[in-house]
């Protein structure tokens, strides 16, 4: 079994942080979205995967490298143009040959492990009338967002359409799909949509109608697909649910440290309270501020007399005299300051680099 993980495509909604990064590599709990996807590889077991990387696959094979930090070997799969999730099945054949493959979207994160997911496809590949394909299915308050699937009575899948505008049921197709080699045949069988994308969601329908199994389980964990600001914000609440108390760095005698806070070796807090969960990157320096729950403040960055909470603050950005900073993603070496008294609440998406001045 390989994994083929999309890392490619144009990240619109998460702009201006995705016109200068790779919208995989936004951080939650101070983790690229990627990573999460990696690591889940390796616990199912999986260490042979290729990475289809777009525009931004310099950074990408940058933050990935070989794949040895995580136990697997990384193949690089360029794609000039993000022409659709089952175009990238496509230009990832020669990679894959005839093996089977777990196909991920790298922007999405899910709690649940895959090792279950595709121990069930391995197990039903060797019983009677075997599925071609298996899907992750998860209902949805927002199908017309998502590609959606119908089951018939005995709940096996006969329909599949993708961001429908009159959605059929709210059953939305999760990011993780697992293929056999009759998804090749199918992907040069379909034609691009009306967006102009070889859609995935067609390639399975074309399966279906071929008169293929496709196998289908409901996913019971929570599924976030990262590409917008809320729902990354909301990882990031539900990945840092789940960290433990550890300080491995520097707070002085005049700062309270409340309830599951991570502060990385080299970060120093100075006459702050930092209310849990919390993580806080290495060489970060939290001076007379506040920072309160759910907020992930990135490597060397600086946040002084300020309070930041619900938030994501990237790597070497630096937050100065801001009396509240909430529900915010603030990209890279970014500077929001504040010269004069007001205003008093700031809810922001900041690029990288960015320098944010309030007078
Ligand atoms: O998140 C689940 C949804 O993902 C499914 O319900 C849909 O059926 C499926 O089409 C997909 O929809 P999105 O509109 O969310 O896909 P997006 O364009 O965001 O691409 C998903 C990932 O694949 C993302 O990491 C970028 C990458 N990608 C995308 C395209 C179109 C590529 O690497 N190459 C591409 O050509």
């Amino acid at each position: 079994m390989k994994a083929l993980i999309l890392a490619g495509g144009a990240g619109t909604r998460l702009r201006p942080i995705t016109h200068t990064s790779a919208k995989q590599l936004v951080p939650v709990a101070n983790k690229p979205i990627l990573f999460y996807g990696i690591e889940a590889m390796a616990a199912a077991g999986i260490t042979e995967i290729g990475i289809i990387v777009g525009d931004t696959r310099v950074e990408v094979m940058a933050a990935v490298g070989d794949g040895a930090q995580f136990g697997v070997h990384v193949t690089y799969i360029p794609q000039d143009q993000p022409l659709g999730l089952a175009h990238c099945v496509l230009i990832a054949h020669p990679f894959l040959g005839d093996d089977d493959f777990v196909m991920y979207l790298g922007d999405n994160l899910l709690e649940q492990d895959l090792s279950a997911f595709v121990s069930a496809f391995e197990e039903a590949r060797g019983a009677s009338s075997p599925p071609t394909a298996q899907i992750l299915l998860k209902k949805v308050p927002d199908p017309h967002r998502f590609g959606i699937a119908t089951l018939d009575a005995q709940g096996n899948v006969v329909h599949l359409v993708e961001k429908p505008a009159d959605p059929p049921s709210d059953l939305a197709l999760v990011g993780v799909y697992l293929f056999d080699k009759t998804i090749h045949t199918a992907v040069a069988s379909i034609e691009p949509s009306p967006r102009g994308e070889l859609e995935i969601t067609d390639a399975i329908q074309w399966l279906i109608d071929q008169g293929y199994r496709v196998r289908c389980e409901l996913l019971t964990g929570w599924w976030i697909d990262t590409g917008k600001l809320t729902p990354l914000l909301e990882a990031n609440r539900l990945l840092l649910e789940k960290i433990a108390l550890r300080i491995d760095g520097t707070v002085d005698d005049a700062s309270i440290i409340d309830g599951r806070v991570i502060i990385e070796a080299g970060a120093v807090v100075t006459n702050s309270t930092i209310r849990g969960p919390v993580a806080i990157a290495a060489g970060a320096r939290i001076t007379d501020s506040f920072i309160g729950p759910f907020t992930a403040i990135g490597v060397d960055c600086e946040v002084t007399n300020s309070e930041v909470e619900h938030s994501v603050i990237m790597t070497r950005s630096t937050i100065t005299d801001i009396p509240r900073l909430e529900d915010s993603l603030i990209g890279k070496e970014a500077v929001v300051a504040r010269t004069q008294r007001r205003p008093r609440a700031l809810r922001l998406m900041v690029g990288d680099h960015c320098q944010i001045d309030l007078e």
